[in-house]
């Protein structure tokens, strides 16, 4: 598959975003990597050969400034994916208002703040935005409130986005993961009984891994595919849209 000519990856010292970038690396895009944690972003954009900018994305000044020290890099950005979120598993009535706050930060105002720097220099350039939500946007998983609001949230701001900019040639999409076998999914996947149910669960029988979730994000940021806007791809083992039993 063609590979964007330039990316900027967020959260790219997670486990999807890892992977994206080091899958995109290899089919040769110059890429900025962004995120929170210094010494794990520095390690990997050391081992790719490429620039790591430090930023807190629930941080709106922040976010700005990433973006603007990613276009001075790269000049054009033609591909960014956003890989940044956090998991809650508690029923409301179990949820702080804290923690309903962070979710929202982490999973959809950051988003938001991305796409409002973007907005301007990829509406000219066009290209393509790639968001990660997830199955909890598309089915109502029980202890899912807060972050499936947000990741819902955060599906209705890529279809909108897609509209507005779709006169721009910016195409906006997002992949939504069922459960995925990275440092985010440990609490449950570290715990034998509770990794046993979540892979009964996928009709595939079992977890995804960070490489499929970064696939899909390829091929929605590739330049072969451009006709492909405001669309959510599924990337679930069928947990969203599947019943087995
Ligand atoms: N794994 C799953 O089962 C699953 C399922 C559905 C959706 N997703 C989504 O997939 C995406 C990638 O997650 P992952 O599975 O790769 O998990 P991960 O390995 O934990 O990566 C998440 C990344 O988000 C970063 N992050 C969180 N808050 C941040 C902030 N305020 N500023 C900057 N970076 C921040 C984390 O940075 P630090 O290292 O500094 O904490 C980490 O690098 C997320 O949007 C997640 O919601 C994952």
């Amino acid at each position: 598959m063609t590979s964007p000519k330039t990316a900027l990856i967020t959260g790219a010292n997670g486990g999807i975003g890892s992977a994206l970038a080091r899958k995109l690396s290899a089919a040769g895009t110059r890429l900025v990597l962004a995120g929170r944690n210094e010494s794990r972003l520095t390690a990997l954009a050391s081992e790719l050969g490429v620039k790591a900018l430090i930023c807190d994305f629930t941080n709106p000044d922040q976010v700005e400034n990433c973006v603007n020290g990613a276009l001075f890099e790269l000049g054009t950005i033609e591909a960014a994916a956003h890989c940044i979120g956090s998991i809650l598993l508690k029923p409301a009535h179990l949820t702080s208002f804290e923690e309903w706050h962070a979710t929202i930060d982490t999973n959809l105002n950051s988003a938001f703040y991305l796409l409002k720097q973007l907005g301007r220099p990829m509406g000219k350039s066009g290209g393509s935005i790639a968001f990660v939500t997830s199955v909890a946007a598309e089915k109502g998983l029980s202890n899912h409130e807060a972050i499936a609001a947000a990741k819902a949230g955060l599906a209705g701001l890529t279809r909108a986005a897609a509209a507005t900019y779709a006169k721009n040639n910016l195409r906006v999409n997002c992949v939504a993961p069922g459960l995925t076998d990275t440092p985010l999914a440990a609490p449950i996947t570290g715990n034998e009984s509770a990794r046993k149910f979540s892979e009964a669960m996928h009709p595939l029988g079992r977890l995804g891994t960070a490489d499929e979730i970064a696939s899909a994000l390829f091929f929605l940021l590739s330049p072969d595919n451009t006709w492909i806007t405001g669309q959510s791809l599924s990337v679930d083992g069928g947990l969203s849209s599947l019943q087995t039993k």
